[in-house]
């Protein structure tokens, strides 16, 4: 049993060493890194450093406007931004209160994060390759100064994606949320800013003690399984209606990710992966860390905590409040809430997702994500916890619920772990998969039996629904 965490005085601080600067392909290129220059040579650091004191006068003096952090962003960059969101949400949306408040107070502490993200940080964090199997660690307040250079826009060789060295990362910079058309921004994206602006506001209050893990995983060749001969039989499976995935505590809560972590998260998406992101803003320093995933490999997250409650979805998304997080922490400081990102296929023409390769690819991601480590079978002591998981893959990405629902429940069999599946609403599909599930475990069907009907049925007319062609093929026990 994890022991919850509690902070105490005694605890050690983080060495409080001079910073160490790695300006190199392996890890995140600092803003305060002194090798971060302009085109003439000069560092950039000392300019951040000059403009950000002079934004902070301004807010000391209460003159500061949205203007200033443009002007702020621009000097700092070298480029010019469009702020239009950010200038459109504390002019027309925020109460003159809440805006002062921001201005004036939430705006220095963002400041104070940046020029200080040497000293917090100590030295730049490694990033997470392809094919690397690697853990970065940090603490909230590491990751708070991160995303306070985010907010300026200060990662260097960030915007530039084609043919450069980050042409397969995100950017974690905000530019594209600041970006508002000029029709005005979107409401999504408004509601969107304001849920990350409430988080640098509860950081203002009070800076959150804890710790978090950014993982990659890589499944090794040899630990692809053989499907055609997978001796396992279904494991636990619960279905549940009117559920949200975070709503989940004490499962691996599964995002439905975009090979890019946080997919259009920081532009007009909204979706599953983006709300989450956005509901947890720490998980937005995994653009900052991750490249793009490959095809056996998922993405994972412990410790991440909720600032936001939000209603709609979508176009209809809304902040709404803050969340009061009170998951426990293990004996790291890290919440217990587990996060395991894979990212399913676009299917721009659905008929293509039926072929045996695209099946065999989702399978293999499916499995990426639910496998139970080593360290986990040794740290639970057997008792393996469960994946929360829905409609993986069925919606931007146009997938079949069927098929979706069916590989992800034979890759947690796969990897011997319960599956819970939370949909919204979806009665009828819940029905069925009940009763599918009902008959896979009454004639201890296994993981290859299944299989073979899936590639049968893919290769085969298709004239019935998945679901029903398995029903019409499993040997009925007597
Ligand atoms: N809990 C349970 N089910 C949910 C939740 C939730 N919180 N949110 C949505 N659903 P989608 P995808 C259901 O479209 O198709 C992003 O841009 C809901 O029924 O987010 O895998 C990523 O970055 C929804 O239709 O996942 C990728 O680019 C379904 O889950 C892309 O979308 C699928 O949610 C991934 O698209």
């Amino acid at each position: 049993m994890i022991k919850p965490y509690k902070h105490n005085k005694n605890d050690p601080e983080p060495r409080n060493t001079r910073y160490v600067d790695k300006w190199d392909y392996k890890h995140v290129r600092m803003p305060c890194s002194p090798k971060n220059i302009k085109r003439d040579g000069t560092p950039r650091w000392p300019i951040i450093c000059f403009e950000l004191t002079k934004l902070q006068s301004l807010c000391e003096i209460k003159s500061v406007k949205a203007k200033d952090i443009q002007n702020a962003i621009e000097r700092c960059t070298g480029r010019d931004w469009e702020i239009r969101c950010l200038e459109y949400l504390l002019d027309h949306i925020y109460s003159e209160d809440d805006k002062n408040h921001f201005l004036f107070t939430v705006l220095p502490n963002i400041i104070r994060l940046v020029l200080n993200v040497d000293n917090i940080c100590g030295q730049p964090p490694p990033l997470l390759k392809i094919g690397s199997n690697q853990t970065v660690t940090m603490s909230q307040l590491q990751c708070a100064s991160l995303l306070s250079c985010a907010f300026f826009c200060l990662f260097p060789r960030r915007q530039e994606q084609h043919g450069t060295e980050y042409e397969r990362y995100q950017n974690p910079n905000f530019n594209t949320m600041f970006f508002g058309s000029r029709h005005g921004p979107s409401s999504t994206k408004l509601e969107k800013l304001r849920s990350l602006l409430h988080y640098f506001t509860r950081i203002t209050e009070l800076m959150p003690v804890g710790v978090l893990s950014f993982s990659r995983y890589c499944l090794p060749e040899n630990g692809i399984p053989d499907w055609n001969k997978s001796k396992n039989t279904m494991c636990k499976l619960h279905l549940t209606k009117n559920k949200s995935i975070e709503d989940m505590h004490g499962f691996i809560q599964v995002d439905f990710a975009n090979e890019y972590i946080g997919g259009g998260v920081m532009d007009n998406g909204c979706v599953q992966e983006e709300i989450r992101f956005i509901i947890y803003p720490e998980m937005l320093i995994s653009l900052l860390l991750c490249e793009v995933m490959a095809d056996r490999e998922c993405i994972s997250f412990i410790g991440c905590e909720r600032f936001s409650s939000y209603k709609g979805y979508s176009t209809t998304y809304e902040w709404n409040g803050t969340y009061n997080d009170t998951t426990s922490r293990d004996n790291w400081g890290r919440r217990l809430c587990h996060v395991v990102a894979i990212d399913a296929i676009r299917f721009s023409d659905p008929r293509e997702q039926w072929k045996e390769k695209w099946c065999r690819r989702e399978l293999l991601k499916a499995y990426a994500g639910f496998r139970v480590s080593d360290m986990e079978k040794h740290i639970l002591n057997g008792n393996i916890v469960g994946i929360a998981t829905g409609n993986w893959g069925c919606g931007a990405f146009r997938g079949d619920k069927q098929l979706k629902a069916l590989i992800q429940l034979m890759a947690a069999s796969q990897a011997e772990r319960p599956l819970i599946y939370c949909t919204r609403s979806d009665s009828n599909f819940l029905n069925k998969f009940g009763l599918l599930y009902d008959c896979l475990t009454r004639n201890n069907v296994e993981v290859n039996d299944l299989f073979k009907y899936l590639i049968e049925y893919s290769n085969g007319v298709r004239d019935k629904d998945l679901f029903d062609h398995i029903l019409l093929k499993v040997p009925v026990i007597q």
